[in-house]
């Protein structure tokens, strides 16, 4: 029996390195991007419609505010490039029931394009290869290929280019989430600001991090992490600065903005650790909401 419908799960990433090079010609920068799948995941179900419908999409679940439900969201603009490349007639709904935070620096948004990529391949028996898929996933945004894969990996050039990460192990955090999102475009102009004086060298992989990740030692992956756009996130949103300092009073092995932020990201021992950090962070009041998560987890998959 043809399929009706496909729900994908995608997780959310956090980023356990992102060093930022110069600003290149395309506005892009070059970037060394270590990303490790944490498990708060979307759901995005694809369920096929009329001839003529076109592409709809809705947003169901516990983080909806400020997720688009037209032509501008990345989903529908991944829909309508799989169906170009492939040569289908895109006549679906994209119901995405959404956990990962909003404009939060774990790539959301990425997420549901990575989804939506893998969904229709299913629904269409489409048959594309992983280097295809990958390849639609970069022209919609640096992030979407790693969401597509999965685990814990390397992105370099715009982020895109993945090489898989050796890592040991299950690593335990707790997310501070804020409210109110942070522009990544505009996270990326201030860092660009920051360091205007300052001569900017390529960004090379850590290989201390590396190491840690090997050893699979969560006390020397807390130590290794880093983030250039954590400044610049602070510098938009200072109040980040303070919650990054009660993590690390509270225990954790590493405190870190999320990528362009505004989520702020803490690595603990154990779920124990993590449960007490989340309990302590909600108590102090400079944190509005907290999530806690494992990593590395799987790519996008059909469920
Ligand atoms: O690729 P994506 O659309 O997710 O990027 C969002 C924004 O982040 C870009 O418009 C750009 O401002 C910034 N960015 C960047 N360099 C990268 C990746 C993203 O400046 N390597």
């Amino acid at each position: 029996m043809a399929l009706n419908s496909v729900t994908v799960r995608v997780p959310a990433k956090v980023n356990l390195q992102l060093s930022v090079g110069p600003r290149e010609s395309n506005g892009y920068h070059n970037l060394v991007s270590v990303f490790q799948a944490v498990s708060i995941f979307d759901d995005v179900t694809i369920t096929k419609s009329h001839a003529g419908s076109g592409v709809t999409i809705a947003i169901t679940g516990d983080q909806t505010h400020g997720v688009p439900e037209d032509g501008s969201n990345l989903a529908v603009k991944a829909a309508h490039l799989i169906g170009e490349k492939f040569d289908i007639d895109t006549d679906v709904h994209i119901e995405v029931k959404k956990s990962i935070p909003v404009a939060g620096g774990m790539a959301g948004g990425s997420a549901d394009a990575a989804a939506t990529l893998v969904a229709m391949d299913a629904l269409f028996k489409l048959e594309a290869t992983r280097e295809e898929l990958l390849e639609l996933g970069s022209q919609l945004g640096s992030d979407v290929p790693f969401m597509i894969a999965g685990g814990t990996a390397v992105g370099t050039g715009r982020g895109d280019q993945l090489t898989a990460a050796l890592s040991r192990g299950t690593y335990h955090w707790v997310f501070a989430l804020s409210s109110v999102g942070l522009s990544t475009p505009a996270v990326y102009s201030e860092c660009d600001r920051m360091r205007a004086e300052l001569e900017v060298a390529d960004p090379k992989v850590s290989d201390t991090l590396m190491q840690a990740l090997l050893s699979g030692d969560p006390e020397l992956v807390g130590k290794s992490l880093s983030n250039d756009l954590q400044n610049p996130a602070c510098s938009l949103r200072p109040a980040l600065t303070l919650v990054l300092e009660v993590g690390r009073e509270y225990g954790a092995l590493g405190a870190i903005v999320s990528g362009s932020g505004p989520t702020v990201a803490f690595l603990v021992a154990d779920e124990e650790a993590g449960l007490d950090l989340a309990v302590a962070l909600t108590a102090s009041g400079v944190v509005g909401s907290v999530a806690r998560a494992t990593g590395p987890v799987h790519g996008a998959r059909v469920i």
